[in-house]
């Protein structure tokens, strides 16, 4: 936040898990996008298609096996060095030992914040999640709900440039999951980060997303890259506007024949 922020272009990306052990599985086969700074991209596609492994590529923490990953200044397209980069992963993975406030300031004391500011960092973060009064506590005194807006909390506190999120809400209940979902548009609209958030849920996609990558079934590659104009600030009450329903109905369609096509090829190849 604050700093100009680079474009992610993933170039003909592609990944082979080849494990000595067992066959090779084509987790990715040719994945072509680009992230826009500063915008919201979701990406959505069935169980399997390689989202997590695309996140994890972004991250750094998986070399593609063909292809490119990039940075780049928008401006003229000059390479651009990694942003920093903050992850909420698919699965809870707070400290059970550190209480809330505690494991949201954990990444500012790794960073030798100083304790004035990092106090101050990780009370605005607690803030914006909506969990003031809950600092002293420890993971199990909360509900998944609760868990899961420490997680964000720890990741917003770091300021980073680039928000990766492997679907935050999955774990939780349909209430909780809506009015986490209002919060987090929230969240990116008045953050300017850009975000990459791996969803199973349409409507959770054209809530938060400036633009919306739909996969194809492994291995995955783009099926469509479509564009939300909904307007901001958005909300439950967008779901009722009629621009909302005639894009869940197209990536509805697009999402039904590749979610088939990974029931008929699944059973061949785990
Ligand atoms: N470490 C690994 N070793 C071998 N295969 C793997 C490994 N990680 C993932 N895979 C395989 O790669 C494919 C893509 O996995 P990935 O986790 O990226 O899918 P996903 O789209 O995130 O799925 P989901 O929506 O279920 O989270 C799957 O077939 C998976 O079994
Ligand atoms: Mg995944």
């Amino acid at each position: 936040m604050g700093m100009p922020a680079v474009a992610i272009e993933a170039d003909d990306l592609g990944l082979t898990f080849a494990p000595a052990s067992a066959a090779p599985t084509v987790a990715l086969e040719t994945v072509s996008c680009r992230f826009e700074p500063g915008r919201v991209t979701a990406l959505i596609g069935p169980s399997g298609c390689g989202k997590s492994t695309l996140l994890q590529i972004v991250r750094g923490f998986l070399d593609p096996t063909r292809g490119q990953l990039r940075f780049v200044e928008p401006a003229d397209g000059r390479m651009a060095i990694r942003p920093a980069m903050s992850t909420v992963w698919q699965a809870f993975n707070l400290f059970p030992w550190l209480t809330v406030v505690e494991n949201v300031a954990f990444g500012l004391d790794l960073a030798g914040v100083p304790r004035a500011e990092r106090d101050e960092r990780a009370h605005r973060a607690i803030a914006a999640v909506d969990l003031t009064g809950f600092e002293d506590r420890y993971p199990r005194q909360l509900s998944g709900g609760m868990r899961q807006r420490v997680g964000l909390a720890r990741a917003l506190v770091m300021e980073p440039e680039v928000l990766l999120l492997d679907e935050p809400f999955g774990a939780l209940d349909a209430q909780t999951r809506l009015v986490l979902q209002e919060q987090l548009a929230r969240l990116v609209e008045t953050s300017g980060t850009t975000a990459i958030l791996v969803t199973h849920s349409i409507e959770e996609a054209i809530l938060l997303a400036d633009t919306i990558v739909v996969m194809t079934a492994r291995p995955g590659r783009v099926a469509a890259r479509i564009d939300v104009e909904l307007p901001r600030p958005r909300s439950m009450a967008t779901t009722r506007d009629p621009g909302f329903a005639a894009l869940f109905d197209r990536i509805y369609g697009l999402l039904r024949d590749e979610v088939m096509r990974a029931m008929v090829s699944g059973g061949a190849s785990a």
